[in-house]
């Protein structure tokens, strides 16, 4: 009896003191004079991310509009991290740019360089003097004049495309992403690696036996193991441990390796590199392939998404491409053709306003930094600023700021328009590329590749929803690059 009672008194005071940690560590801002929501025991702001209800971006722009008052938000990601969200864009771009750049240089994710060892080349993950020189090694591959040897690559994929559409795809609804990704998949096999995916063959068994297609095109898909794999991510590397997780399969490091050994033909991203004293061939590889293909497909998807829901947006696509086409031979192909296609490239950027495949960018601070005083209406140099300390993260919520109504008049409205004389880098105002020293080096490719094969297929077609009555496209709220959850599904009609 005596025994059953210690027991239960053991029970008791476990959970006490569980619940005094609980609302300790979530009253670290408001020790801090630091205002923000209040979070609950381990889910901190996040439960209904962790649920699989919402995706983070929608969290953090819930937290974003709930706060007009605010520079900065306090607040508490998964496992009750204290994490700050920045909303001020003169704070935003001393972050990404400024003086503070050198004090939180380094993205929040969770990758494990013994397990994961292709991954971590990647620049996006290394961190410090490593992530500078992975870096420098790749910049040199994206230069204007690299881009002009790398079109022809483009190109090729393009003329695939066309046929490929034509046999498979007319008059039949298609999956728009799916599309997408064997068209980026054929890019990235032929610039990076000098070889022919069959990912847009004419012949339907030569296609079967694509490994490229076998490989890479579940990975960024949603699954049952999304959702664990953000969270070990993006918030947990104890779970990345107990789950084993790899970023890049173990099945996948090896056959990436066997293809390095065995490509790099002449006017190949590995070719080039190669020329490069001791760069690691195999990890940069890993990195083109992977940012090359997933961000660019997805951005077709919705572009096509968006130009079929906006019927005057594609009117004016093609009037533009028809007009362009008059002064190039009827070729769009061409760096020139491609150059003068602005209103086609306002689209694309447009549609990464809407549909950032990052929804937010997460810095973690590596040398402590001053905040400025959290409340616009304070001054900015009052005793009231805020010393971050080491290893917060800051979230740089880029879907709530392209849906700022006070920075994009009428944010939900597709309107290419608003790209066509802005400098889209101008203000951290638009980040789905980041900002400043870490921003996307391959932007100009992602793009370029992108617009190529939406001005192909918009040369011959034009694009409409499967079914009218089909609901909008809804985000996966499990996955870490933005996919859709149920598929885009589209439909093609002759021009
Ligand atoms: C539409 C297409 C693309 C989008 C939307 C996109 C977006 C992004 C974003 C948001 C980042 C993170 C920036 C930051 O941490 O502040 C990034 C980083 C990066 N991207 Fe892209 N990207 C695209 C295409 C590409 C392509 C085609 C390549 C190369 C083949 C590429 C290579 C990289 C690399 C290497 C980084 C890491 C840079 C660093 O941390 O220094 N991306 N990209």
């Amino acid at each position: 009896m005596l025994l059953l009672l210690l027991l239960l008194l053991l029970v008791l005071l476990l959970a006490l003191a569980a619940r005094w940690r609980a609302s300790w560590s979530n009253s670290h801002w408001r020790r801090r004079g630091i205002c923000g929501p209040q979070g609950c025991p381990l889910l901190g702001n996040m439960a209904l991310f962790a649920l699989g209800q919402r995706s983070y971006g929608e969290v953090y722009a819930q937290i974003y509009r709930e706060h007009p008052g605010l520079r900065y938000v306090g607040f508490y990601r998964l496992f009750n991290e204290p994490a700050l969200l920045v909303r001020d864009e003169r704070l935003l771009r001393e972050v990404l740019v400024g003086s503070s750049f050198a004090c939180c240089a380094d993205n929040a994710v969770n990758v494990d360089a013994q397990r994961d060892v292709l991954a971590s080349c990647n620049p996006f993950i290394a961190s410090g003097d490593r992530w500078r020189k992975l870096r420098a090694d790749l910049v040199p591959l994206f230069t204007p004049s690299r881009l002009r040897q790398t079109l022809p690559h483009v190109a090729a994929a393009c003329q695939q495309l066309r046929p490929f559409v034509e046999r498979r795809l007319i008059r039949e609804r298609f999956e728009a992403k799916a599309l997408a990704t064997r068209y980026t998949l054929q890019v990235i096999a032929s610039a990076a690696f000098g070889l022919d995916a069959h990912c847009l063959c004419q012949d339907e068994q030569q296609e079967q036996g694509s490994e490229w297609l076998e490989w890479l095109v579940p990975l960024f898909q949603p699954s049952a193991w999304s959702l664990p794999e953000t969270i070990a991510l993006l918030h947990s590397s104890r779970l990345a441990s107990i789950l084993q997780h790899r970023y890049v399969p173990l099945s996948l490091q090896h056959w990436l390796c066997d293809l390095v050994r065995t490509s790099a033909s002449a006017n190949s991203f590995l070719r080039w590199l190669g020329e490069q004293q001791g760069s690691d061939l195999a990890g940069h590889a890993t990195t083109l392939l992977l940012e090359g293909y997933e961000t660019s497909a997805m951005l077709l998807a919705f572009a096509l998404y968006e130009l079929s829901l906006n019927e005057s947006v594609q009117r004016r696509v093609h009037a533009e491409l028809t007009e362009v086409a008059k002064r190039h031979g009827g070729l769009l192909l061409g760096h020139a053709a491609l150059a003068e296609l602005r209103y086609a490239e306002a689209t694309l950027l447009e549609t990464l306003r809407l549909h950032p495949a990052m929804q937010a960018l997460q810095k973690r601070c590596t040398k402590s930094f001053t905040l400025p005083a959290q409340r616009w209406d304070t001054d900015t140099e009052t005793d009231s600023s805020l010393q971050v300390a080491l290893g917060t993260v800051l979230v740089l919520p880029v879907q709530a700021i392209h849906l700022d109504p006070q920075l994009y008049a009428e944010p939900l409205k597709f309107q290419p328009e608003r790209f066509m004389d802005a400098s889209p880098g101008l203000g951290c105002r638009f980040l789905a590329f980041g900002a400043g020293p870490r921003m996307c080096p391959g932007m100009r490719l992602g793009l370029a590749q992108t617009k190529a094969a939406l001005v192909t297929l918009l040369q011959d077609y034009s694009v409409h929803l499967a079914d009218q009555r089909q609901p909008p496209v809804q985000v996966s709220p499990l996955t870490f690059l933005t996919a859709s959850k149920q598929g885009i599904w589209l439909q093609l009609r002759k021009r």
